[in-house]
């Protein structure tokens, strides 16, 4: 085959398009990717994901140190904050997982392109890229193409405020990753996952944080019950809720913002903070891909329609990950895109859309899977309740992280785990016992008469396990 000529070309490099890469070589598929950044793995790992993860564990431990040591009988006189350290370790962290991926691109012999691709012309088979930091353009030609350019953030303006975003007074998830100083003051707009994750790292690192969220409550998707818990364990920390409030209007002082937010009454209220992040979620991106010239369909909302093998209404054109229809969570974008591969090389793959994890990295954390206790009786599915609380179990006491608990649904019938909620300590690597239960149509019996090594946090799954039969041992 010629140097520019390819069976598989994807267009982004996030976990979606990477991961697909490399099942697109693994197959044997003679593949490219095209990124329009200098460094590889998309918001995720540049400034999503990993990033915050690594502030979030930085920033806990040094909430930790202050507040829990003590309990512990460690005493440690003068804690401060070296936040350029902080920060350079993040930055550090990244590097280190961007590196890795260049690495798993030469080791799959996949070509990189560093520049922004589109579709070249009318033509459905070439891709123009527009070299990084060069004037040059190169045309590849493919035979199939996979879209994975991911999503970029709403911004004030797509919200009605018209304010610009300046990254220093109005900023966005990216700023707020990388802030030179700590704020006395954040007011954060919309109470979803980046608002509580990063509400909770300055929190702590002791900025006096007011989330504006226009919902009754946050994380609506979460059971109704498990996300009173979750909220009155962050209120506890200090995060401050405003529910069903909205905020109209932003006006830029010298060193603050003023902001004009309506309340559920029809009252207007004025709070004035020294940063304002916008967090109210985030949008496909398409942009300079020339879809509209070559004729793929988007659906009202921007995102690129495809069926149920990832195809776009042309044919060889595929899309995957925030671009689609769909949560904006890398984890979904990367099963895309190993699906998507199969299906180019087999004609076969499935993605199992109703297991798709749901988790938020606050401390304690919050994870879900499946369905909720409203979504249910929505549905007029019968169903049985267990839950167990982390204070009963003998790890977490140990720990001293006993906040928290589980809950499990199971149908009420056949017995089988409908839904799976957590919160608590490493909520997150908890979940995936749920999801592998879920996905083997495991029923709380199966996940109750497993062993589970003692002590151990996943004995509070077991627990609820077997109180949805009310067999709980320790409850
Ligand atoms: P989000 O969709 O999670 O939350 C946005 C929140 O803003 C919603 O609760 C919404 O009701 C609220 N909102 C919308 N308009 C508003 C307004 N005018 N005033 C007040 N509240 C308003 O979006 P977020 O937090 O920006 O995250 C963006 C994407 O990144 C999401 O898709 C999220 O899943 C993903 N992400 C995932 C993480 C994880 O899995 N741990 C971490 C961070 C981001």
């Amino acid at each position: 085959m010629a140097e520019n000529k390819f069976d598989v070309v994807v267009i982004g490099s996030g976990p979606g398009g990477y991961v697909c890469a490399i099942r697109c070589a693994q197959l044997g598929f003679k593949t490219a990717i095209v990124e329009k950044n200098s460094s590889l793995g998309g918001t995720c790992l540049n400034i999503g994901c990993i990033p915050s993860k690594a502030l979030l564990d930085s920033s806990e431990k040094y909430y930790q140190a202050i507040h829990h040591f003590k309990e512990h009988g460690i005493q440690i006189k003068d804690i401060a904050i070296d936040l350029e350290t902080m920060m350079k370790r993040k930055d550090q962290v990244v590097k280190e997982l961007t590196d890795g991926i260049k690495f798993l691109m030469n080791k799959n012999k996949i070509q990189v392109f560093n520049g922004i691709g589109s579709f070249y012309s009318y033509s459905t088979d070439k891709i123009e890229i527009q070299i990084h930091n060069n004037d040059k353009q190169e045309i590849i030609e493919t035979k199939k193409c996979v879209i994975a350019t991911g999503s970029q953030v709403i911004t004030p303006k797509d919200i009605g405020l018209n304010v610009d975003i300046d990254g220093e007074q109005i900023i966005i998830s990216d700023h707020a990753l990388s802030l030179k100083k700590i704020p006395k003051s954040l007011l954060v707009i919309g109470g979803g996952v980046i608002g509580l994750e990063l509400g909770s790292v300055w929190n702590r690192l002791g900025t006096a944080v007011t989330i504006v969220e226009v919902l009754p409550d946050i994380l609506m998707g979460l059971d109704g019950k498990m996300r009173q818990i979750a909220r009155k364990s962050l209120e506890k920390q200090g995060l401050k809720f405003l529910l069903q409030h909205k905020v109209i209007d932003l006006q830029k002082k010298q060193n603050s913002v003023l902001s004009k937010i309506q309340t559920p009454k029809n009252e207007t209220i004025e709070i004035e903070t020294e940063k304002v992040l916008v967090a109210v979620g985030r949008k496909p991106y398409t942009t300079g891909l020339n879809l509209e010239k070559i004729g793929v369909e988007l659906n009202e909302r921007g995102r690129i329609k495809v069926n149920e093998h990832w195809e776009t209404n042309l044919k060889n054109i595929f899309a995957i990950g925030d671009v689609i229809e769909g949560p904006m969570l890398a984890h979904k974008a990367e099963e895309e895109g190993v699906a998507v591969a199969n299906y180019i090389a087999n004609k076969y793959a499935h993605v199992n859309y109703n297991l798709c994890p749901f988790v938020v990295y606050t401390w304690p954390e919050i994870a879900w899977v499946g369905k909720s206790e409203e979504k249910l009786k929505e549905e007029g599915i019968e169903y049985n309740v267990g839950t167990f609380l982390f204070r009963a179990n003998g790890r977490a006491k140990g720990m001293g992280e006993t906040e928290g608990q589980v809950k499990i649904l199971a149908d009420k019938k056949t017995d089988k785990i409908l839904g799976v909620s957590i919160v608590g300590p490493y909520a997150s690597e908890i979940l995936g016992e749920a999801v592998v239960a879920m996905e083997f149509g495991g029923s709380a019996e199966d996940l109750g008469r497993s062993f589970h090594s003692h002590p151990n946090l996943l004995e509070v799954i077991k627990e609820a396990a077997l109180d949805v039969n009310k067999e709980a041992i320790h409850k």
